[in-house]
């Protein structure tokens, strides 16, 4: 069934577990989730960024949503829209039948250039006055997403703030996490913590201190009744990483937040961890190799129910890592 994010996070914060929010733009991603979540009979959260919007259309991402919810009805799903850059979007998202949107007003309507905490408050709080009065529930952002080493936002072409960021932007300030919920009423809210969108989050491998978790304590301290949210939580798998190079790709050495860390973000007040680029790296893994290995052959489904195995694979461990399992 279609439930809103409040419901889900709130049975999530009450039972102590995480939910991986993956972003979806084509069916084998969407079927890839929903298998996983059925093998470990977890809860799903389904989420559609602009760019998933601009490249499957909106009708075609609500329909597989629905679609997952029609062949799977005994697993709640969460139908999110990822990053909307004002609250016009919002309320297209809301009309459509999303059951939650996420208003990220820590950057402008280019999705690039930061704004001032009095732009992001009023964006925030038209947003969630619309989209409460539907049942709709509402995600906020506060802070500038961006890797702790790098100060750099990731992706050149996604959502995040152009150029090198000051380490102060960097992480979310408690006080103001509180005085900014107080005054949107979000339901959850994404915090800066260390992490970034896209594959190249840190050029060296992890040594148990990627994301900054005291802030996290800080942050959950202040607003223990705001979920927390968790973006750019790729963790960057390396033996993807390898397949890719091996059979034709040049991915260069990169790194991202490894499992562990994010698990005892949980601990903390993680409740929606946001995964986009592990899918992406371990379908293109799976598409080099097999057609590397298979040269004769040109049947699309053949590859791509490969790319669905391994991006199930990735859901699997990311549902059981969480404690997302058990809990549909
Ligand atoms: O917000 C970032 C997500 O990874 C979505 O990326 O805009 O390329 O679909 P996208
Ligand atoms: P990754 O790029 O780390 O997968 O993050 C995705 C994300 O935060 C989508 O909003
Ligand atoms: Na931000
Ligand atoms: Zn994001």
């Amino acid at each position: 069934a279609l439930v809103s994010m409040r419901q889900l996070l709130d049975h999530a914060a009450e039972y102590g577990y995480g939910v991986p929010a993956f972003n979806v733009n084509n069916l084998e991603q969407v079927r890839a989730i929903m298998e996983a979540a059925d093998a470990t009979d977890s809860p799903v959260i389904l989420q559609a960024s602009a760019g998933a919007r601009k490249y499957a259309g909106a009708p075609f991402l609500r329909h597989l949503i629905l679609a997952a919810v029609e062949e799977f009805p005994h697993i709640p799903v969460v139908m999110h829209q990822d990053h909307g850059t004002s609250p016009a979007v919002c309320q297209r998202s809301i009309q459509l039948g999303f059951s939650s949107v996420m208003m990220d007003g820590s950057l402008g309507e280019d999705g690039k250039t930061p704004t001032d905490y009095d732009y992001n408050v009023d964006v925030t709080r038209r947003t969630v006055e619309m989209a409460h009065a539907c049942g709709v529930s509402v995600e906020g952002e506060l802070g500038c997403l961006g890797s702790l080493e790098t100060g750099m936002a990731g992706e050149e072409d996604g959502i995040g703030a152009e150029g090198k960021l000051d380490q102060d932007q960097l992480l979310t300030d408690p006080e103001e996490a509180a005085e900014f919920v107080k005054a949107t009423q979000v339901d959850a809210l994404a915090i800066a913590i260390g992490t970034s969108h896209g594959a190249y989050k840190f050029t060296r491998p992890p040594t148990g201190d990627t994301l900054s978790i005291q802030r996290i304590k800080e942050i959950h301290a202040r607003i223990p009744d705001t979920h927390l949210v968790m973006h750019g939580s790729s963790s960057v798998p390396q033996e993807w990483l390898a397949v890719i190079n091996e059979f034709g790709g040049a991915i260069p050495e990169t790194y991202g937040v490894p499992v562990e860390e994010i698990v005892e973000g949980i601990k903390h007040g993680v409740r929606k961890v946001n995964i986009d680029t592990d899918l992406r790296l371990a379908s293109t893994g799976a598409v080099r190799r097999f057609l590397a290995e298979n040269p004769a052959e040109f049947d699309p489904r053949k590859y791509l129910k490969l790319t669905t195995q391994a991006m199930k694979d990735v859901c699997v461990a990311r549902y059981e890592a969480f404690g997302t399992a058990g809990n549909a």
